[in-house]
């Protein structure tokens, strides 16, 4: 079957790529196209993986911006199965090798303050502890989030996610108290003003909301904002934030989901700016994705105040010992292999690699980042900023010129996720620089798709 033009980046290639006999099984997924017809994919290695035609794959997104070791990392496979023949699950009010383990290692990474950690099994169960912990904290409801972000698909963290993905589920299936505060966003500024203006701007009409909406107990930021585009803040705005929400006795909430594990070049991103919040929520990179797990972290006096209230909360996996035992592995390896000041050095190489492509094409529109975490941002007309997708057309089902970019650079070996209107290019932290030129090779020529459709 050769590949439509309108296929989506992770359809089929070819007929042979799926075992005929499994196909129905292999094509259970929940999507939203009728006739979606997922890759078949049997191995990974490194920054590759492979589908069951034995086709070879960059992996130039790490999956879901959390594969951040690559594939089959030997030393973090030695561990979760040493874990599952020591340990594999018990129950979490016991204490375990594994928790103190990473526990330990966790006071050392994470910003400093961060001391008592809540484990859970994903971002999103991370952050509804947070939204949780906040209120009990504070004794206060609201929460302020902002647009341009997600945090997760379920009640309080859909609730808190200000992008397309709430709208579906409004009103009933989501928590009330959360309201939207300005973006940060230095490509589409709401406030259309140079850079520390924005900051200023952005940080002032959220102290006047907290100051107006009354009952606020938390703001809640990606520092540096993940799927809806890479939004990397002027450095003024994190400090800016994080010292009026305490002038106010509110709580910053940094979701580290997608930007903590070395993504941008530090530990976390709020390491970039030395703010340190009141709570950390991260998932994804904290094992590489090689199993589940979220981690809520608190600063002392927070963890403090719940010796002496109730927490009601928690979950049968909750502090996992082969999900802690995996960590601890994936930890030492960031370490053993200085990723975090690799995904710096690499970063500069994949920023100017990218860079280059605004020059040539009409389609790119802007391209950002730090560290190893970028977006691509294809504009219809550059002066006007228009873009080729919006929320209406993802919404309404409608085929993406993106996703049509992305299936030709599959079909060269090359999988790059997207998000309406940018790509997030974001390789494991092993990645080489001869993969990163490969990988921007590929979207160089796909891009050719998106030039003959600008207006300009
Ligand atoms: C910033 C951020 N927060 C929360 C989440 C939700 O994490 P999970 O998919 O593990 O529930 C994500 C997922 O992409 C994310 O990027």
């Amino acid at each position: 079957m050769p590949a439509r033009r309108d296929d989506p980046p992770l359809t089929l290639d070819t007929e042979e790529s799926v075992v005929n006999s499994t196909r129905e099984l292999t094509y259970a997924t929940w999507r939203y196209q009728r006739n979606w017809k997922p890759l078949h994919v049997v191995d990974a290695e490194g920054c590759y993986f492979f589908d069951s035609a034995g086709k070879r794959y960059l992996d130039f997104s790490s999956q879901l911006m959390c594969s951040n070791l690559g594939h089959k990392n030997q030393a973090v496979i030695d561990a979760l199965c040493r874990q599952a023949r020591q340990l594999a699950y018990i129950n979490p009010s016991f204490a375990t090798d594994a928790r103190a383990e990473l526990s330990e290692l966790l006071l050392g990474v994470l910003p400093q303050g961060l001391s008592k950690f809540f484990y859970s099994t994903s971002g999103t169960e991370a952050n509804e502890a947070a939204i949780k912990i906040a209120r009990l904290y504070t004794g206060r409801h609201k929460i302020i989030s902002r647009y341009r972000s997600y945090h997760g698909s379920t009640g309080a963290s859909i609730a808190a996610t200000g992008d397309l993905r709430r709208l579906p589920i409004e009103p009933a299936g989501k928590v009330d108290g959360v309201v939207f505060a300005p973006d940060m966003d230095p490509y589409r500024s709401p406030f259309g003003v140079e850079i520390p203006d924005r900051a200023a701007a952005s940080v002032a009409y959220t102290e006047y909301m907290i100051k107006n909406e009354g009952n606020v107990a938390a703001v809640l930021v990606e520092p540096v904002v993940g799927t809806n585009g890479v939004l990397v803040p002027p450095k003024e705005y994190m400090p800016m934030l994080s010292e009026m929400a305490s002038r106010h006795g509110v709580l910053l909430i940094a979701d580290e989901v997608m930007s903590g594990w070395g993504r941008t070049g530090e530990w976390f991103a709020v390491d970039h700016w030395k703010v340190k919040p009141d709570i950390l929520t991260t998932a994804k990179g904290i094992t590489s994705a090689y199993v589940p797990l979220g981690l809520t972290a608190t600063t002392r006096e927070i963890a403090d105040h719940f010796e002496e209230h109730y927490f009601a909360h928690g979950h049968t996996y909750e502090a996992h010992p082969l999900a802690l035992g995996t960590a601890v592995a994936a930890i030492k390896e960031y370490k053993r292999l200085d990723l975090i000041n690799e995904a710096r050095r690499k970063g500069e190489h994949l920023g100017k690699r990218l860079r280059e492509l605004e020059g040539r094409h009409a389609s790119v529109g802007d391209v950002r980042g730090l560290g190893l975490f970028w977006a691509v941002e294809l504009v219809k007309n550059r002066v006007t900023k228009e873009p080729f997708y919006t929320a209406e057309d993802k919404l309404a089902g409608r085929p993406s010129l993106l996703d049509q970019v992305g299936s030709a650079m599959m079909r060269n070996g090359v999988f790059l996720n997207n998000w309406l209107t940018h790509f997030v290019v974001a390789p494991p932290l092993i990645v080489t620089e001869a993969q990163i030129d490969e990988g921007v090779a590929a979207l160089d020529a796909a891009l050719a798709i998106a030039d003959e459709k600008t207006v300009q």
